[in-house]
């Protein structure tokens, strides 16, 4: 049977070397499908790649009966029934560093803007005013730049600000590497009070969901700058627009929202409109083209890795495993099985029985899900594989021969 990958939401056109290496023949879609035709698509898939836009939930996978292994070629995996595809073998890659600079560069590039004063002259001069002076206008070297997360994001983003001489601080629960001279410091009041910009990095948790509120304001430094390109839900915007009126907080950027429009067609709204010294943009931090172009190449390569020899590094819904490159005359089995006791002694009787002298064998589980990997050198006898996946607890059985 021909395997194909579907590649649906215009996925960048990098993603195709590494499936078509993968021996897969492809079909490309420039959008999300309507629910019914996405189905359809589904039913002869040996491999899918989506976006943000598709939604994989229970019925489509019930579509997709001979789905191997599917790519959201983006961050986020909330759109994808995770559960459903782990249930059937099935993992779930995704590209979780593609955009990390490009956040990094946003940042960096609102950080100079906003510290040079440049929103409201630009806005001035577009109106025919000319601001000519160097009133609250300051180089970011030698200035405190205060990092809260200090994860891909702001690890990124706290090697640029260092080249560009900015003493970086930083907060976050877990313990970090600092790189460079950036330092880290106990508590988020204290990053508040010493830096000139702070800029929030962290995932939305309910830990994080509106950390900064009007206390955390009132603790900046007056004339400090604030950024937020993260999640919207972290800050709260009308005590940000407060403290923007006050002039305490000289300035800000924003990326992202507690309510965003669905779609260009729905209006943007917010209390952040009214003030000149604000950078406002459609949640497009990790939207460049060099980010889709990496996502691409990654989420591609790890679905062709899984068709090639199984490896599900990366997968975000089953258990982790590696097994390498399969070598030549060798067939490898890869098993997705229940995790509960004597699914193993099964296995491995049932492939003693076969004959083949099995070479290398692998195991991990996560939760109620085992993977286990078996490179088998040998003739591999008529109807093995099916009795394999016969065995109480097999979920999903394959067989690769190199
Ligand atoms: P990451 O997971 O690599 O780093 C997050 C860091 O935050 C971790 O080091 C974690 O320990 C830390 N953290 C978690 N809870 C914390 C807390 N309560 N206080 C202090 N630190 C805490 O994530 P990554 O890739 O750096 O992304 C960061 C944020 O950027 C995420 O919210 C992500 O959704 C957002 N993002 C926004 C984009 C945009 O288009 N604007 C694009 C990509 C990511």
């Amino acid at each position: 049977m021909t395997k194909t990958a579907i590649l649906f939401e215009n996925i960048h056109p990098v993603a195709d070397k590494p499936l078509l290496a993968a021996g897969l023949t492809l079909e490309r879609h420039g959008a999300a499908l309507p629910v019914s035709e996405l189905h359809e698509r589904l039913a002869h898939a040996t491999l899918a790649g989506i976006r943000s836009r598709t939604k994989m939930n229970a019925e489509a996978f019930a579509a997709a009966p001979h789905l191997l292994a599917l790519g959201c070629f983006c961050i986020g995996t909330n759109q994808v029934d995770l559960d459903t595809a782990a249930g059937r073998g099935i993992p779930v890659f995704n590209g979780p560093f593609g955009n990390t600079r490009s956040v990094a560069e946003l940042t960096i590039a609102s950080t100079i803007m906003l510290m040079r004063g440049i929103p409201h002259r630009s806005v001035a001069a577009m109106r025919g005013e000319w601001r000519k002076n160097a009133e609250h206008s300051h180089e970011v070297r030698g200035k405190k730049l205060g990092i809260v997360g200090y994860g891909n994001i702001g690890s990124q983003l706290s090697v640029i600000a260092s080249a560009l001489g900015m003493h970086v601080y930083y907060y976050d629960i877990e313990p970090k590497l600092a790189h460079g001279n950036a330092r880290s410091v106990g508590s988020l009041d204290e990053l508040l009070e010493i830096s000139d910009v702070v800029t929030l990095h962290v995932p939305d948790t309910p830990q994080t969901r509106g950390m900064m509120g009007a206390a955390q304001f009132a603790r900046m430094k007056p004339g400090a700058h604030f950024i937020n390109q993260a999640r919207g839900g972290l800050a709260d915007i009308d005590a940000l627009a407060a403290a923007l009126d006050s002039g305490h907080i000289r300035g800000a950027a924003v990326d992202v929202f507690p309510k965003e429009p669905a779609s260009k067609n729905e209006a943007f709204v917010s209390p952040l409109q009214k003030f000149e010294n604000v950078i406002l943009t459609p949640h497009i931090g990790g939207s460049t083209l060099e980010a889709q172009a990496a996502i691409g190449d990654d989420v591609a390569a790890k679905l062709a890795r899984f068709l090639d020899h199984g490896s599900t590094k990366g997968a975000v819904n089953v258990p982790e495993l590696e097994p390498g490159p399969l070598e030549a005359g060798r067939c490898r089995v890869l098993s997705f099985h229940r995790n509960a006791p004597g699914f193993l002694s099964r296995f491995n009787d049932a492939m003693s029985a076969s004959g083949a002298n099995i070479a290398a064998q692998r195991l991990q589980t996560l939760g109620e899900l085992g993977y286990a990997t078996a490179d088998l050198e040998g003739e591999i006898p008529a109807g093995f594989i099916d009795h394999l996946a016969a065995l109480d607890g097999a979920i999903s059985t394959r067989l690769i021969c190199g």
